[in-house]
């Protein structure tokens, strides 16, 4: 394609982008329980005014726009101290949980660097349920992961985390709560590890940060997670998950600033002149910033508890509801809004692509759909219900290989027996996806 050679008026640009839309995922609707975090209409609108009145402002420099400066300071304190910090305990925010992951983990290296200066080919330990950030952060800083499993209840295995630590080890991890079962990882027992043996800890809590302190004030049963705990030295918490703050905001919490200025970036021979980042982007959008205080000032703790509470109604219907149909049944002990579900009659894919074939996007993960609960799902738990209810009897009277759809995609993947032959296949799905008019 190139660039059209005359320009379009605004008005008629927008109605051809109202046009490409038609038939993207209608989350408005509740049809997807994954990547969309909506409140409600005026929540949205204070969002997009508060976005739109910093929409050409830069965060990059710290000197330029002082109110921008304020904004990220106030923000990271306020998640600082709803996540148990203790006085000193800093951050900054980034563009979303990834980019807070791949900054812990970057500080992690460079504190080795400077504390465990021996050491060649660092190491960090992983749970095989951690966000594919880790992953990511592994590849790009050229880290080893050593990975451990979770035990029957999905939980990280405290004793295999200690069995992998070796004398390369930097950082363990563990997530509040990870995204393929909803669950808390064993906090204390994992850091109290990391702090006897002198290494560092970082909690991912990017899903559940905003909701699960919430939780905890409501009298529900959730695990210690957070700064407070001993031998936790970093967190990461996404205020445009369960925030509820427009994308491109999180916050990555060190447990003082000394951790913190591993993060940091700075170059000085630059003929530009002296430059220095906090994070991983260079220009960071205003706008982000300046909603994530927004959502903060607006909903206060007082809107954070009464959504919260609004959030996990919902869930205990869906989750009852689901439990009542035949075959079906939660994975684990999930600790908040996000769970999966499998069936023991029939495939699991197949009920996928079915309940796509009624319009709900739900996640797939080996053996199980995923949902994840926000406010916007309360009108359609009956709706959502009453047709997982039918297409799970569908499904259980399917002769066995009878896919088509994703069910196939994912069972060709599952039956590679190279992991090597997968990537490059899911590589090339998304090498053809991303091209023009594919
Ligand atoms: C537990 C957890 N960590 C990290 C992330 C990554 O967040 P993002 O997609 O904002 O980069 C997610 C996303 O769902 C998550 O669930």
């Amino acid at each position: 394609m190139k660039i059209p050679e005359e320009g379009t008026p605004p008005k008629d640009v927008l109605e051809k982008m109202k046009d490409m839309r038609k038939d993207d995922a209608d989350w408005r609707a509740g049809k997807t329980f994954s990547l969309v975090y909506f409140l409600d209409d005026e929540h949205t609108d204070l969002l997009k005014n508060a976005y739109t009145m910093y929409f050409s402002e830069n965060g990059l420099s710290p000197m330029a726009f002082s109110s921008l400066r304020r904004f990220e300071t106030e923000v990271i304190s306020m998640v600082a101290d709803m996540l148990g910090g203790v006085p000193g305990a800093i951050g900054s925010m980034t563009s979303g949980g990834t980019e807070s992951i791949l900054m812990a983990v970057k500080s992690a290296r460079q504190w080795a660097r400077v504390n465990k200066p021996g050491i060649e080919k660092p190491e960090v330990i992983l749970p095989i349920t951690v966000h594919p950030a880790f992953e990511k952060a592994m590849h790009y800083f050229d880290l080893v992961p050593v990975h451990i499993p979770v035990r029957d209840d999905f939980r990280a295995d405290v004793e295999e985390a200690k069995k992998a630590i070796n004398e390369n080890t930097i950082l363990m991890v563990g997530s509040a709560p990870a995204y393929p079962h909803g669950v808390v990882d064993p906090i204390e027992d994992l850091a109290s590890i990391a702090l006897e043996k002198g290494l560092l800890f970082h909690v991912d809590s990017c899903l559940g940060g905003f909701l699960l302190p919430w939780l905890k004030k409501l009298g529900y049963p959730i695990p210690a997670f957070d700064l407070s705990v001993n031998g936790v030295t970093s967190i990461s918490a996404d205020i445009h998950k369960y925030g509820f703050a427009s994308k491109g905001a999180s916050c990555v919490i060190y447990k003082d600033e000394e951790l913190r200025k591993h993060q940091y970036f700075a170059y000085t021979q630059w003929p530009g002149g002296l430059y220095a980042s906090p994070s991983a982007t260079g220009t960071r959008p205003g706008g982000a910033i300046a909603a994530a205080w927004a959502t903060l000032q607006h909903l206060g703790q007082d809107g954070y508890l009464a959504t919260a509470k609004k959030i996990m109604a919902i869930t205990e219907r869906f989750k009852s509801g689901i439990e009542k149909i035949d075959g079906l049944r939660i994975l684990g002990k999930p600790d908040m809004s996000v769970f999966a579900f499998t069936t023991d009659k029939g495939d699991i894919f197949a009920l996928g692509d079915e309940l796509e074939n009624r319009g709900w996007h739900l996640d797939r993960q080996p053996g199980s759909l995923h949902m994840m609960i926000t406010p916007v799902h309360e009108n359609i738990v009956d709706d959502f219900l009453s047709d997982l209810e039918e297409a799970a009897n569908k499904v259980a009277s399917m002769p066995a290989g009878d896919m088509s759809g994703m069910a196939a995609m994912y069972g060709m993947v599952a039956a590679l027996p190279d992991q090597g032959q997968a990537k490059d296949m899911i590589v090339e799905f998304f090498n053809q996806l991303m091209k023009p008019g594919a």
